[in-house]
């Protein structure tokens, strides 16, 4: 089939016309938000999380305590004295309750959660296969600012990302150092231009799962983990995840300054995108930002130019970054070498540090000027 019929199926598809290039406007106004984004639990089967319309808790506190939750009249501040001891103790009680139930379901507010100093970017994507390793590896290798250091942590039981910075060997990872109090910091690997790196690891089936557990029953822990290494606010965390929601990059979302979403010049992707800013809006934490990458874009064919140009117009200012399809990334990573070194001209070098240059500009102007500030 031509690629002609292939557009103006892919149009008509969208509600529009082929030949003007019609603009689709997203309408987000009839998505209604969960009124609890709690630690979504997670179907054994596959790691992908439920949708968002699951608001089920984690933990369910001991609801059993009705008879204090329930029928109480609005408690007074927690500060005010008991009207009468019997009375004022229960009221306290039905608080206190009611607060832990709060902080159980929500997690910690944002003021009280303990954070890493370093910047921290999360890699994300709705289909699999978009190339969120090769650009947390690229920016890994990219990023890095003066008197920083750049560390990318592999948060995807495929445990590629580490290949992708040059680290061969087995090492201890992630499902290894899962406790609270495990030194992250000591066990950082050697990558590529300066880059360090956190695996995965490898392990039991039952490793992975207690892996697993733990971060479905605190949805901090990986800020916890981030928190104790010895980061400052020169160095970056980059955080590869694997492809839709699962608790992995529901930790990673939790963490993050800054969300960038791979996506790649085609259909699929392209209807995915509703789909993925529903699933980031019930995520956002205060001040996040997202922002999207159109990765693999083959200028010598039309299709994908112009799928580029569908995906520039629905994202506008939000599409920070554009990489090139170039075959030297999947070569690179076959032969275990840096695309950097070998071929630094290269359409996928030149592109990825272009995106280094906006993502650095759009975090760290920020840091710069606000260093400024009082
Ligand atoms: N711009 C590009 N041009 C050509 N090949 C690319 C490009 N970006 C990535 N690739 C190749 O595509 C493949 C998938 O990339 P990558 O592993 O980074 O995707 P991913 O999103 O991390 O996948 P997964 O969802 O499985 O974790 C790799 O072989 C990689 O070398
Ligand atoms: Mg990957």
């Amino acid at each position: 089939m031509k690629y002609v019929d292939d557009i103006t199926k892919l149009f008509t598809r969208f509600g529009a016309n082929a030949q003007s290039y019609q603009e689709i406007q997203p309408n987000y106004k009839d998505f209604k938000d969960d009124p609890v984004t709690p630690v979504l639990a997670e179907p054994e089967s596959s790691e992908a999380l439920s949708p968002p319309t699951s608001t089920l808790p984690v933990f369910l506190l001991d609801e059993a305590q009705p008879s204090l939750l329930l029928g109480a009249p609005k408690s007074p501040p927690l500060t005010e004295p008991p009207a009468s001891s019997a009375t004022g103790d229960r009221q306290r009680l039905s608080d206190l309750l009611r607060e832990l139930n709060q902080v159980r379901r929500d997690g910690l507010p944002e003021t009280t959660r303990k954070r890493t100093k370093a910047k921290v970017i999360a890699i994300v994507s709705a289909n699999g296969g978009v190339g969120k390793s090769t650009v947390a590896a690229g920016l890994a290798k990219t990023l890095r600012r003066p008197g920083g250091r750049t560390i990318a942590i592999d948060l995807d039981p495929q445990n590629a990302l580490s290949s992708h910075l040059g680290i061969t060997r087995q090492v201890p990872g992630l499902i290894q150092l899962k406790e609270q109090g495990a030194d992250w910091d000591a066990h950082r690997l050697p990558g590529f231009r300066d880059s360090e790196c956190l695996p995965f690891g490898t392990g039991e089936m039952n490793d992975r799962r207690l892996l697993r557990q733990l971060m479905l029953e605190d949805s901090d822990w990986l800020n916890q983990h981030l928190a104790s290494m010895n980061l400052s606010e020169n160095d970056t965390v980059i955080l590869d995840t694997p492809s839709g929601a699962t608790v992995y990059s529901q930790q990673a979302l939790d963490a993050a300054d800054l969300v960038l979403v791979m996506t790649v010049a085609d259909a699929a992707s392209y209807l995915a995108l509703d789909t993925m800013t529903q699933w980031l809006e019930t995520t956002r934490r205060r001040a996040q930002r997202h922002r999207y990458v159109l990765n693999q874009r083959d200028d010598s064919r039309s299709f994908s130019r112009d799928m580029g140009v569908l995906f520039v117009r629905r994202l506008g200012a939000d599409l920070i970054g554009t990489i090139r399809l170039d075959h030297q990334f999947n070569e690179s990573l076959a032969y275990g070498r840096d695309l950097f070194q070998y071929a630094p001209e290269s359409i996928g070098c030149q592109d990825i540090l272009s995106l280094s240059g906006a993502v650095r500009a759009l975090l760290f102007a920020d840091a710069t000027s606000q260093q400024g500030t009082p």
